[in-house]
């Protein structure tokens, strides 16, 4: 009987995070892997749909899907459970050679319960909302009440189990419960039940986490309304996730509402309250030990916002991974700086011609996906390879800023120097030659993402800017006296393949005028290994580092 019901044993390994030294990776198939990822729109989540999301994401040379499952579609009626959905998208996915990452769309979706079935909506006698402060229903169902928990859990369950069931190789990577939890207009529930256990203490091991006990109002002042929602959520979203990892142990992260860094009141009750915003990240950590990442959704175009954002959210106890990210042209050069603060993937949101969220995100224009495509298709032949030497590696990025200035930082004894809408020929600030305005240069382009492989010895990939490096008081700043050697990366296998990875230029670039990275990366993409000059030293002909 037993040997009957028991799933097939797979032989894939499964999907995993790992974290050293404050570096993370994500584990696909025994390796680390980079998601360059696209998201469907929310209502692509049906068979009739995908022939308009694959050749999206062939087309921008993504990895990765990420794409609703809706409990309204899984458990229609209560108890009986369609997985027509999961059924048709899991081998469409590895036909297309597309990993995929699943958004269960249960009680949250944006705060509220849309995507509920009807047999949930209809019942808030069952199935209740939270209560605002005068006494009134809210739209946000409540993470209090344990009949709301019970049945997402079991539909969540039973899709984890169907998915262990048809996916033995693993063909699903990352799982998300909810999606932009939180509530908005409301901090908190303020039903009888939530005003008594908001009078209580603080629970004991969210205390012991942050070395402080009291009540709510005691221990976080004027963020306790939204720290008490956080737990509540926190802890309802955790037991579902735990459930479906009992099934099948994926990975698993909430996607996040994060508010501007800059805002003195962030965390006091506005925003999506209860998220796993940066203020309320202790709290979730404490509350939610199965859910690995809490991640950001990037619709910010100001790099200010974008910059401090992923500063902190891009944590040692929190991996940073960018689940949505606008895709309109000006947000694209943030996939430079994500990959340089670390990330373990990136995804456009919005990436099928079904419909489109501008000005949120981006119209469907073949510059907008070009702005994506071009990096990914740089970025596809060696992600694993890149995934596996950020998790080794210190890294750094850059993104031209909104006064589009010169950045620097400092990765070991070098500072490294970004600059853009430069020429060819040198510092842009040099005065030897009069140079007319690059078109780049009032243009949200350009960026770069570094791995420091050795103290000397860099990765180096990016768009439409100019990197020189610095060490101590002696400027390396003339970029072409270095061997660099350009060209591309030429493993182009199947999925897993594990061909190291093997380096072919059809040239080096030494030639002074040519070699600077300006003139590669002006007006495309560029990805070279890069090894500076030690002083005294001299320069060898690049070694290609194994992946
Ligand atoms: C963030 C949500 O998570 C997405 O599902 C989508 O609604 C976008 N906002 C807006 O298009």
């Amino acid at each position: 009987m037993l040997g009957l019901t028991a799933p097939a044993i797979a032989d894939t390994p499964l999907p995993r995070i790992e974290t050293k030294g404050g570096r993370h990776a994500l584990f696909v198939d025994g390796t680390p892997f980079l998601i360059l990822g696209g998201q469907a729109h929310n209502s692509s989540n049906y068979p009739a749909m995908l022939p308009d999301v694959w050749p999206t994401i062939r087309a921008v040379h993504a990895n990765t899907l990420e794409i609703p499952v809706a409990w309204e579609q899984i458990e229609p009626a209560e108890g009986k459970f369609d997985y027509s959905w999961v059924d048709a998208l899991i081998p469409q996915a590895r036909a297309n050679n597309v990993r995929l990452v699943l958004l269960w769309f249960g009680s949250w979706k944006n705060t509220s319960g849309s995507y509920q079935p009807e047999w949930v909506k209809a019942d808030l006698k069952r199935f209740p909302h939270m209560m605002t402060r005068d006494g009134k229903t809210h739209y946000v169902p409540t993470p209090l009440s344990r009949n709301n928990l019970e049945a997402d859990k079991r539909a969540f369950v039973a899709l984890m189990r169907h998915i262990r069931e048809i996916d033995p190789d693993h063909t699903v990577i990352m799982v998300q419960p909810e999606n932009e939890v939180g509530s908005y207009g409301s901090p908190r529930d303020f039903s009888a039940e939530a005003n008594r256990l908001f009078a209580g203490p603080v629970p004991a091991e969210l205390a012991r986490k942050l070395g402080k006990s009291g009540t709510w109002s005691q221990v976080f002042d004027r963020k306790a309304d939204t720290a008490f929602n956080a737990w509540y959520t926190a802890r309802y979203i955790d037991e579902i996730a735990a459930a479906g990892q009992a099934e099948l142990n994926l990975p698993m992260y909430v996607n996040v509402v994060t508010s501007d860094p800059g805002d003195p009141k962030a965390g006091e009750g506005g925003g999506a309250s209860g998220g796993a915003d940066w203020p309320m990240l202790d709290v979730w950590k404490a509350a939610a030990p199965h859910i690995k990442i809490a991640a950001p959704d990037i619709y910010d175009r100001d790099y200010r916002v974008v910059n401090g954002k992923f500063g902190k959210m891009a944590r040692a106890d929190n991996p940073l991974f960018v689940p949505e990210l606008g895709n309109d042209l000006p947000f694209a050069r943030y996939f430079w700086l994500a990959l340089g603060k670390g990330a373990i993937g990136v995804s456009p949101f919005g990436m099928d011609p079904t419909y489109s969220n501008y000005p949120l995100g981006g119209l469907n224009t073949p510059e907008n996906l070009e702005a994506f495509a071009s990096k990914f298709a740089l970025m596809a032949p060696i992600a694993r390879d890149w995934a596996k030497l950020a998790f080794d590696h210190p890294t750094i990025g850059f993104a031209k800023g909104d006064d589009a200035s010169d950045q620097s930082a400092v990765l070991g004894r070098w500072k490294i120097k970004a600059q853009y809408g430069a020429w060819a020929f040198g510092d842009p600030n040099a005065t030897w030659m009069k140079m007319p305005t690059n078109p780049t240069r009032d243009q949200p382009v350009g960026g770069a993402a570094l791995i420091q492989l050795a103290p000397d010895e860099f990765l180096l990939a990016g768009s439409e800017v100019r990197i020189s490096f610095e060490r101590g008081r002696t400027s390396v700043g003339w970029p072409w006296t270095l061997h660099d050697r350009r060209g591309r990366h030429v493993r182009q296998g199947a999925m897993g393949d594990e061909t190291p990875l093997e380096w072919r230029s059809d040239r080096l670039w030494v030639e002074p005028d040519e070699a600077d990275f300006a003139q590669g990366s002006v007006r495309q993409v560029s990805l070279i290994f890069y090894r500076t000059q030690a002083e005294g030293g001299r320069d060898e002909p690049q070694t290609v580092p194994r992946g």
